[in-house]
């Protein structure tokens, strides 16, 4: 028996994948993990399920390969990307505990067991509640653009998360919780899936070099984020030669905003998104202060939409 097939065989009793939970202490007292079969969530690898963990008697999630892509070189790469979380110490990753072999309803896979986030994320909220406040908006975006310059700075410029977007970011309290970094430099050597809607063109396109991921690509990302939290839309960045959003106007934004802080803001989403990196903020710390300082005095629109949101009627 391969090191490997023992793992998998010692790891069936650890995680079962049942109908329902059943009420039953003695069979929990065998299963560490209890799932329902039908996964929580889907991200573009994986499959997220919510499970209860007996031993601890709290909620946990397990992130599996998706069956389609579920080969070795997948399953190093969720043992690296749980490596990479518990190398950060940090209040905005959520905790690992543990990568386990398992069987699950689509065969032998390799796990991951972490903290399970109860909260919404960004973009959950974006598509289903109320627009964030401006507090909320600045919070928010500050957390994130100082979580860019930390693990910049803590890992001497080598971790960089790579693939930054709204579904990544958790609106918990105090600390937000940024995941997946399964695309991240120090998990992913090639780094080659993206989300277009959030990354910036020299990480999309290679321009005939490696594919980029630092500090001035996840503070485009960043900006991309905020941009989305202003108006609800992506940023358009199909072109090879220059970056185009659509201008904010007083049509197109979720806040009531005076012109001279319209022009603000315009100018502060020319500079983070620009196509050149170097016309860019120094870091995203900086582009998160210029952000907040117009945010600070805005107001949410009271519009219909709003408050049908809010109400519910
Ligand atoms: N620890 C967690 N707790 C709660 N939900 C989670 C957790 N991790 C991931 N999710 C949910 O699952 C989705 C996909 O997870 P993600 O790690 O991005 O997978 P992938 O690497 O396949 O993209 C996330 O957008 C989020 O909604
Ligand atoms: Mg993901």
């Amino acid at each position: 028996m391969t090191h490997r097939e023992k793992a998998s065989n010692s790891s069936v009793a650890f995680l079962r994948f049942i109908g329902s939970p059943k009420a039953d202490p003695f069979y929990w007292e065998k299963v560490r993990y209890i799932s329902s079969k039908t996964p929580a969530h889907e991200g573009s690898m994986s499959l997220i399920y919510k499970a209860f963990d007996s031993r601890e008697g709290k909620p946990v999630a397990i992130k599996i390969l998706q069956p389609f892509i579920d080969d070795e070189e997948h399953k190093q790469l969720i043992k690296k990307e749980a490596e990479v979380i518990n190398s950060i110490r940090h209040p905005s990753v959520p905790f690992v505990y543990d990568v386990l072999s398992v069987e699950s309803p689509d065969g032998p896979t390799t796990a991951m067991i972490m903290e399970y986030i109860e909260e919404k994320t960004l973009e959950q909220r974006l598509k289903s509640g109320p627009p964030l406040s401006p507090r909320e908006a600045i919070d928010v975006v500050r957390q994130t653009g100082a979580f860019i310059d930390f693990l910049d700075l803590s890992s001497g410029h080598t971790l960089f998360n790579g693939d930054l977007k709204p579904s990544h970011i958790f609106l918990t309290y105090p600390n937000i919780r940024i995941i997946d970094f399964a695309s991240s430099t120090l998990a992913n050597e090639k780094g080659e899936e993206y989300d277009p809607n959030f990354s910036a063109p020299e990480r999309r396109f290679r321009f005939g070099q490696e594919i980029v991921r630092n500090a001035a690509s996840e503070e485009f990302s960043l900006a991309a984020i905020a941009y989305y939290i202003i108006t609800g839309h992506t940023i358009d960045i199909n072109d090879r030669k220059k970056t185009t959003f659509k201008k904010l106007s007083k049509w197109n934004v979720r806040y009531d905003f005076s012109e001279y802080e319209i022009n603000k803001l315009n100018q502060v989403f020319t500079k983070a998104l620009a196509f050149d990196p170097k016309e860019r903020f120094p870091s995203s710390s900086q582009f998160a202060d210029e952000f907040s300082i117009v945010m600070q005095s805005a107001k949410t629109k009271k519009t219909l939409l709003n408050l049908k949101t809010v109400f519910n009627f």
